[in-house]
């Protein structure tokens, strides 16, 4: 175990590692956990990954869990990293790829963090788990829950996709559905939370979910062999993901595998739910609340982010941008993608395109450069988007 501490993301104060906490004690923000990487470095070395296993836990030095017998795994990540060459083609770009995150356990990039969150709080002894949920999500917490034998709460907007309401009833977990927005949701656990016994496993309002969303960035090195991209378009909610990747970059430059150059990282957002992106022009640190946020791309219909100003910093530090499309664009190039090169994308990761399109009319991007949009989810779980 290489685990030395969490440490809280903005005041940087130091908490124990050893014990179920979701918060920073003294600021109220995310913590994020730390690792003695000169230790982990020892075994986890480029060329021991050869004949690891064939998902996220092949990087088992710098992801938590002590005990293997707590892994709580349905075999998530490693994900196909697939070039898009006929998109690539039809929009002018040689080297375009598309990391396939639909090809998950519940279809979608949300069972990395689950994954790691669940086996973690199993090791810690938690025994009932809640959410707050746009829907992905709560299909991976209920799946995930069920396989460590914990029960599950999962709260999600009563307009979320029917699918994933489906899949939690279907894997055991309780589910309420509520009139309002994910926020109204996340209010929900935390005022229950303390008389139930639930331990909250909402986005960054623990530390794990994020390390094994962080696994997107040692897999990108990986399979592109230990050469990071030249631009990463994530469609961003509560910016996990992101977060994640940004940090598994730093981690990898302390292990020696990569050098200081950095991806620039790009939020793409929905105009009807765009937080970020207007943080991001005004040049905010935190983003205001988005009043009425509507888009078909549930998972973007986050007004608020907890890690607003982790996406807002790596954005910047990058040299990234941020970027929002209408629903129309996204539906449309669902279509498009699909077409072109067989993958039916969730609307959300079908964003990515259009906000690549934008980028080359900004003379953000050039079309030499090595691109990655994430694909984050599966475009079936959202027939009613397509008029299904
Ligand atoms: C398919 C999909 N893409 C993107 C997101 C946004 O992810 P994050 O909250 O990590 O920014 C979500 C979140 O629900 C999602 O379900
Ligand atoms: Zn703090």
């Amino acid at each position: 175990m290489n685990i030395t501490h969490l440490e809280c993301a903005n005041c940087h104060l130091e908490h124990e590692a050893r014990r179920l906490l979701n918060l920073c004690s003294e600021c109220g923000k995310p913590l994020l956990v730390r690792y003695d990487l000169a230790r982990a470095g020892q075994t986890l070395t480029k060329e021991s990954l050869a004949d690891r296993r064939a998902d996220l836990w092949r990087y088992r030095e710098v992801l938590p869990v002590e005990s293997d017998e707590n892994v709580v795994s349905l075999g998530e990540g490693w994900t196909p990293l697939l070039r898009a060459g006929n998109l690539g083609k039809q929009i002018g770009f040689d080297e375009l790829y598309i990391k396939d995150e639909s090809q998950n356990p519940t279809q979608s990039f949300k069972a990395r963090g689950m994954s790691t969150a669940v086996s973690m709080a199993k090791e810690l002894g938690a025994k009932k788990l809640a959410v707050p949920s746009a829907g992905n999500a709560a299909g991976a917490l209920a799946a995930y829950a069920a396989r460590a034998g914990l029960e599950c709460f999962i709260f999600m907007p009563r307009d979320t996709p029917r699918a994933n309401v489906v899949e939690c009833e279907q894997t055991g977990a309780h589910v309420t559905l509520m009139d309002g927005l994910i926020t109204d949701c996340g209010a929900e656990v935390g005022r229950r939370k303390e008389s139930e016994g639930w331990f909250d496993v909402s986005t960054l309002k623990e530390p794990y979910r994020v390390e094994g969303k962080k696994t997107l960035g040692y897999e990108l090195a990986e399979q592109l062999n230990w050469e990071l991209p030249d631009v990463i378009i994530y469609p961003t909610g509560g910016g996990t993901g992101l977060i994640g990747m940004w940090k598994a970059f730093n981690e990898m430059e302390a292990l020696g595998w990569i050098g200081s150059k950095r991806p620039r990282m790009v939020t793409v957002q929905a105009t009807g739910c765009a937080p970020i992106v207007r943080a991001f022009e005004t040049g905010k640190r935190f983003a205001d609340e988005f009043a009425d946020a509507a888009t078909v791309a549930s998972g973007l219909r986050v007004p608020k982010a907890i890690g607003d100003f982790l996406i807002l910093d790596a954005l910047r530090e990058s040299g990234g941008t941020a970027i929002a499309v209408t629903d129309e664009e996204l539906i449309a190039a669902t279509r498009e993608i699909g077409a072109a090169e067989g993958i039916f994308c969730a609307p959300e990761g079908a964003a990515c395109l259009p906000a690549l399109r934008k980028m080359v009319e900004q003379g953000a991007v050039e079309t030499s450069e090595r691109v990655v949009l994430f694909n984050t989810g599966a475009g079936v779980k959202y027939l009613e988007a397509f008029g299904g």
